[in-house]
């Protein structure tokens, strides 16, 4: 079978950075626009927690709800005082944030390649579904497939085992792409390929000793190389 391209959503395709301008309104009108790199990055890497928290303790709930609780938990630690309607506006625009420059033309090449491109994410397939659309990069997807399904959340293996369970692929055809480290690794471990997408250069890896199958800057690059 002809390799299969899964793509991680938030961060790989889409830009998540389309959130810190939204933040540096609304934080900005209570004096405090300064805070919004900080809070963007503590907003991302506690709805990741919530989502790992929530897989080992067997308490699922869609990715959205470790979103919500997330933003409503870094606005209490910044002390931001964001309001009910400031934190709608921040969560619709999670589900109305642009894909990276170079998503589509990647796409488009990887299709005349006959390469098939997969959505695989945490959100659910009716979030993922939306975001793409939105993002005018949907059209270049076969499917879209969400952890949602098993109810489990990434690094979990059995989301990978549903993966393929849902391409009906082999472990060999099938390649994980993302710009998560903990993705990546997640994805080896259950015996897939993985790409890493190092959009910074400085990005650090996990010393784990799993190691891509492939590093690239952009979703450019990896049409080149997997194209
Ligand atoms: C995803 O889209 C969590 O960014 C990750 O699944």
């Amino acid at each position: 079978m002809a390799k299969v391209l899964a793509f991680d959503v938030y961060g790989t395709l889409i830009d998540t950075h389309g959130v810190v301008s939204e933040l540096e309104q609304r934080l900005g009108a209570l004096g405090k626009a300064e805070l919004a790199p900080e809070f963007s990055r503590r907003w991302r890497d506690k709805q990741l927690e919530y989502s790992f928290r929530r897989g080992l303790m067997g308490a699922y709930e869609p990715f959205v709800r470790c979103t919500e609780e997330a933003l409503v938990f870094t606005d209490r630690a910044l002390r931001a005082g964001l309001s009910d309607t400031d934190r709608d506006h921040l969560m619709q625009i999670y589900a109305e944030l642009p894909a990276f420059p170079e998503a589509e033309g990647a796409l488009a090449s990887l299709g005349e390649a006959g390469v098939t491109c997969v959505a695989f994410s945490n959100g659910t397939a009716a979030a993922v579904e939306g975001l793409l659309e939105q993002a005018g990069i949907r059209g270049y997807f076969a499917d879209v497939v969400s952890v949602d399904e098993v109810k489990r959340f990434k690094p979990d293996p059995a989301v990978y085992a549903h993966l393929r369970h849902r391409l009906e692929s082999e472990p060999g055809d099938t390649w994980l792409i993302s710009s998560n480290a903990f993705d990546v690794i997640g994805a080896r471990h259950a015996g897939l390929h993985a790409a890493w997408v190092r959009r910074s250069p400085e990005a650090p890896f996990d010393p784990w000793g799993i190691e891509p199958d492939l590093t690239v800057t952009d979703l450019d690059a990896l049409a080149e190389r997997l194209g």
